[in-house]
């Protein structure tokens, strides 16, 4: 997604799911001796998430638009993270869902339309939810523990660049409220 304007006061956010602590020590403790051995960068446990609509650079006022969009009413719904797989291209090593819910493709594509109802340009990819987990990585063969998620709400996250790394910081919290 991005943004029609073009100024200097950027915040680089994503929509996503964040999960909670109990969740984030579950994928960490599942895919630890994998990361290991895939030789890339982890990622820390407390920046684990999942990427729902990638917004880039926004203005301040486009920042505000898209904070008006949520809630999305597709209600709670389970993520079971099952399937560990490599990137080549982008050497990203990620955990993700062999089977997305339909609920999370419903909030995807109903929170993008609404996006680009208020004029925000889709990107012409498509989406393949994942949590990363190192970055750098080597292919290899591995085996996942399944972790069950209980996705709940839908976060709009702020990326701040901090030294090698980045910070996010959660701007607001929308519960996936029942339809
Ligand atoms: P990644 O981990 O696969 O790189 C913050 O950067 C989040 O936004 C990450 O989950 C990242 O996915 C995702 N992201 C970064 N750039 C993106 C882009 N151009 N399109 C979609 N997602 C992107």
């Amino acid at each position: 997604m991005s943004e029609p304007a073009d100024a200097p006061d950027r915040h680089r956010v994503f929509f996503a799911l964040w999960p909670d602590d109990a969740t984030r020590a579950a994928i960490s403790r599942a895919t630890r001796a994998a990361v290991q051995a895939s030789g890339g960068r982890p990622i820390a446990k407390d920046r684990l998430h999942l990427t729902v609509v990638f917004l880039g650079e926004l203005t301040a006022a486009g920042l505000a638009i898209a904070r008006a969009v949520p809630p999305i009413d597709v209600g709670p719904f389970e993520l079971t993270l099952d399937a560990l797989g490599l990137w080549p291209e982008s050497r990203i090593l990620w955990l993700a869902p062999l089977e997305p819910p339909e609920a999370l493709g419903e909030l995807e594509a109903t929170l993008s339309e609404r996006l680009r109802e208020r004029g925000f340009r889709a990107e012409d990819r498509t989406y393949r939810p994942h949590v990363t987990l190192a970055r750098r990585s080597r292919p290899l063969e591995a085996e996942v523990e399944p972790v069950r998620w209980r996705v709940e709400d839908l976060a709009l996250v702020e990326s701040f660049p901090d030294g090698r790394n980045v910070h996010y910081e959660v701007l607001e919290r929308w519960p996936l409220a029942q339809k």
